[in-house]
């Protein structure tokens, strides 16, 4: 039995997939452990939206070439967005690894790995699988209360700064059918909630053949027995339709709260980011949403420093962020992406000038989710307890809104819906006791 060791970079898309290789992997028989150390094969599954994360995986990749050196019979996989991006190229940078592959090849795992275990030269296999989207394949998930179900794959936007579409490819959904199969499963085995993921998941079902759009889809799998809440990611403002808005009230699964990254706030930027939606666009959806679903909890991604970006043109982002008061923001310097076309776009900013944005949106957002924390104090919220607070020993959960929630009591809570007293708010998370 040979032993291996998954670390991860980046998106949940990303932790999902490695919850698939570890799945593969354990049905032939190998065992996981916790540290590189012990094991016969790391993979690394990167990811590469940003330089940052490059970084991280090839400063990785440099420890484990010292580890080689004491454990030299250890295979090195390199998997995910990187794998994609690189191919060979990997190989002539880091010769000591064994094995790339890309996310869509990960059903060929069990093959890869049988050639780079017998064979002495290394594998690599970033052709893709067209089949990819309808093929089911065993996961081993690493937690029991929330499970992550794939509804799609790739994207076909080509936001101008952005790498994915080109590592990830077209969209692709999968079959309705298999989707609800998975989360009736997930139900019976106990599972309380689960996310869809994609990265563009209101475009769901295009080119699928059936009938069935994103709306259609919630209400299938709002239908399967024994779950109690549903979310998703990632959704693109521009395909938010009101067929959305009105499952994400009627349904009683569906989570009232919804990531909808803007961005900017200018419209100057949007339009050659190829968001194809105006600010006025994205500010008619909130305003539907809110109207139609008042307790709805928003969440964004922005990007500080696009080429071009004036300081009138992050003035207008700032401006957003204070109208939209969103309950919480993702916010990156804009990183230059290979093969990408803002790459070529003039007006490139300096670091200084990205570094000093990024530092003044988060701290404008600090300040309006701590604001809007403090409104949930004395309020009763639904809370799902799905483990251990990360300081001071308190049981952890969320509510339906995806706020984070610490409070007191027995670990035998773990996996229930409790109604809790909110005491008391910060920045990351609210606190309160728990209502008999
Ligand atoms: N630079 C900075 N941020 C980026 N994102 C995607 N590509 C880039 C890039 N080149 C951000 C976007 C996206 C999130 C997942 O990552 O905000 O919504
Ligand atoms: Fe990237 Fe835009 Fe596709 Fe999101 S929608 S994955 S930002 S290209």
């Amino acid at each position: 039995m040979r032993s291996f060791h998954i670390i991860t970079f980046g998106c949940q898309m990303n932790e999902h997939d490695s919850e698939r290789m570890t799945g593969i992997l354990r049905d032939r028989g190998c065992a996981p452990v916790q540290d590189a150390e012990d094991a016969d094969m790391v993979i690394l599954n990167t990811c590469s939206i940003r330089e940052k994360a490059e970084q991280k995986f090839y400063s990785e990749l440099g420890r484990l070439k010292q580890l080689k050196v004491e454990k030299p019979h250890m295979k090195i996989a390199v998997a995910g967005c990187i794998a994609q991006q690189e191919g060979a190229n990997i190989l002539a940078r880091a010769p000591y690894v064994d094995m790339v592959f890309g996310p869509s090849d990960v059903a060929r795992l069990s093959v890869m790995i049988e050639t780079a275990f017998s064979r002495r030269s290394p594998v690599v296999d970033t052709s893709g699988d067209p089949e990819y989207h309808r093929k089911r394949i065993p996961t081993s998930r690493g937690d029991k209360i929330k499970a992550w179900v794939s509804i799609m794959y790739g994207c076909d936007n080509f936001c101008t700064y952005c790498v994915v579409p080109y590592l990830r490819g077209k969209e692709c959904s999968r079959p309705s059918e298999d989707i609800v199969n998975e989360v009736s499963e997930l139900a019976q085995q106990g599972y309380k909630e689960v996310t869809l993921l994609g990265q563009n998941v209101n475009s769901y079902g295009k080119g699928l053949g059936q009938d069935v759009d994103f709306p259609a889809l919630l209400r299938m799998v709002n239908d399967v027995p024994d779950l109690e809440r549903i979310r998703f990611v990632t959704s693109h403002p521009r395909d938010l339709s009101d067929g959305l808005i009105d499952a994400v009230r009627d349904l009683p699964k569906v989570c009232e709260s919804l990531h909808l990254p803007v961005q900017s706030g200018s419209d100057n930027i949007l339009h050659v980011m190829n968001r194809r939606y105006t600010r006025a666009d994205y500010m008619g959806k909130v305003k539907k949403l809110r109207d139609a679903v008042p307790s709805i909890t928003l969440t964004t991604d922005i990007i500080v420093g696009f080429p071009g970006e004036s300081a009138k043109d992050f003035e207008a982002t700032k401006k957003l962020l204070e109208e939209v008061q969103y309950d919480g923001i993702f916010a990156f310097k804009y990183s230059k992406r290979p093969g990408t076309a803002a790459l070529k776009l003039s007006g490139h900013l300096t670091e200084s000038v990205k570094e000093s944005r990024l530092t003044e949106v988060l701290a404008l957002q600090r300040e309006i989710t701590i604001q809007k924390n403090k409104a949930y104090i004395g309020m009763h919220m639904d809370v799902l307890i799905d483990g251990k607070s990360k300081k001071g020993g308190k049981l952890s959960g969320r509510t339906r809104g995806n706020k984070v929630v610490n409070v007191a009591g027995p670990r035998s809570l773990i996996g229930s819906l409790v109604t809790v007293r909110i005491t008391a708010t910060g920045v990351n998370s609210l606190s309160g006791e728990i209502c008999e």
